[in-house]
C-alpha cells in the first residue's frame, strides 16, 4: 500500500475548549480552524460558546462575537459583512462561501469552521490569495480599444449590456476556484473559475476590442482547457454566478474562430 507522508502543519490537532461566557444564554458551539505561522505547532481545531442572545445571526457575527468577547487572537478577514467584498470566505460546515451571510440557523449542529480549501494560509483563517489575484491580474480586466476615444463615453446597446449579467457581479470571494478540484492540483498552471469568468466578462464586452488577443492568452492545454466541468464552481458561488457556464462559452469561441 503506497503511504502518503503529510507536509509539516497539515495535520489538524484537537485544540483549545474555551470556556463557557458567565451568564450565557442559547450557546453555538463553534469548532475554529487555528493555524499561527510564528510558533512551530500544528494547526488545530479550538471549541468556543457563542452566546446567541449577545450576537447577531450570522457565522460572521459569532466570529466577530468570539474575537471580541473571548479570544482576541482570533484571526479571519472581513469588511462588508453584507456579501459584497467578499474578504469574509471560509469553509463553513463544508461549504465555500460568505461568513456574512451564511446564517446559523442553516447549519445543522456545530459550526465548524477551517480556511479556504488547498490554499496557502497565512494565519488562522486567512488564505494567501496573491496567486489568485496574480491570475486576475493576468487576464487584463479593463476595457482595451484600439479606436479613438470618443469625446463623452463608450457606448453600449441595451441588448450588449445585458450580456454582462451574471458575470460583472463577481466579488473575486475565491469560493468557486477555491472548491474546483482541477484548481487545486493545477493552480499554478489553470487560471480557475473566478479568473476566467472574469476573462468572458470582457471577452463579451461590446466595447472592448482585444478579444482575439484575450483568447490568444487563454489557448493553452492548462491556463483554460483544465476545467473538465465538475460543476463545483457553479455550486459553491454565493452570488449565484455560473464560472462553468462562462468557461463553456469561451471553448465554443476558441472553436468557431478557428473553424
Ligand atoms: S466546472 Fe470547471 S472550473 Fe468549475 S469546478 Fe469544475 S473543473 Fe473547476
Ligand atoms: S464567481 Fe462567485 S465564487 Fe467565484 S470569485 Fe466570483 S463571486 Fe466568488
Ligand atoms: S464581509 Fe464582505 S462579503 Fe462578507
Amino acid at each position: 500500500m503506497v503511504e502518503l507522508t503529510l507536509p509539516k502543519n497539515s495535520r489538524v490537532t484537537k485544540g483549545k475548549v474555551w470556556p463557557v461566557p458567565l451568564r450565557a444564554g442559547e450557546l453555538r458551539e463553534y469548532h475554529v480552524y487555528r493555524w499561527n505561522p510564528d510558533d512551530g505547532n500544528n494547526p488545530r481545531l479550538d471549541t468556543y460558546h457563542v452566546d446567541l442572545d449577545d450576537c447577531g445571526p450570522m457565522v460572521l457575527d459569532g466570529l466577530i462575537w468570539i474575537k471580541n468577547k473571548v479570544d482576541p487572537t482570533l484571526t479571519f478577514r472581513r469588511s462588508c459583512r453584507e456579501g459584497v467584498c467578499g474578504s469574509c470566505a471560509m469553509n463553513i460546515d463544508g461549504t465555500n462561501t460568505l461568513a456574512c451571510t451564511k446564517d446559523m440557523k442553516d447549519i445543522n449542529g456545530d459550526v465548524k469552521i477551517y480556511p479556504l480549501p488547498h490554499m496557502p494560509v497565512v494565519k488562522d483563517l486567512v488564505p494567501d490569495l496573491t496567486q489568485f489575484y496574480a491570475q486576475q491580474a493576468s487576464i487584463e480586466p479593463w476595457l482595451q480599444t484600439d479606436s479613438v476615444t470618443p469625446e463623452k463615453e463608450w457606448k453600449q446597446s441595451h441588448d450588449d449590456r445585458v450580456k454582462l449579467d451574471g458575470l460583472y457581479e463577481c466579488i473575486m470571494c475565491a469560493c468557486c476556484s477555491t472548491s474546483c478540484p482541477s484548481y487545486w492540483w493545477n493552480s499554478d498552471r489553470y487560471l480557475g473559475p473566478a479568473a476566467l469568468l472574469q476573462s468572458y466578462r470582457w471577452i463579451i464586452d461590446s466595447r472592448d476590442e482585444a478579444t482575439g488577443d484575450r483568447l490568444d492568452n487563454l489557448e493553452d492545454p492548462f491556463r483554460l482547457y483544465r476545467c473538465h466541468t465538475i460543476m463545483n464552481c457553479a455550486k459553491a458561488c454565493p452570488k449565484g454566478l455560473n464560472p462553468a457556464q462562462a468557461i463553456a462559452e469561451i471553448k465554443k469561441l476558441m472553436v468557431e474562430r478557428r473553424t
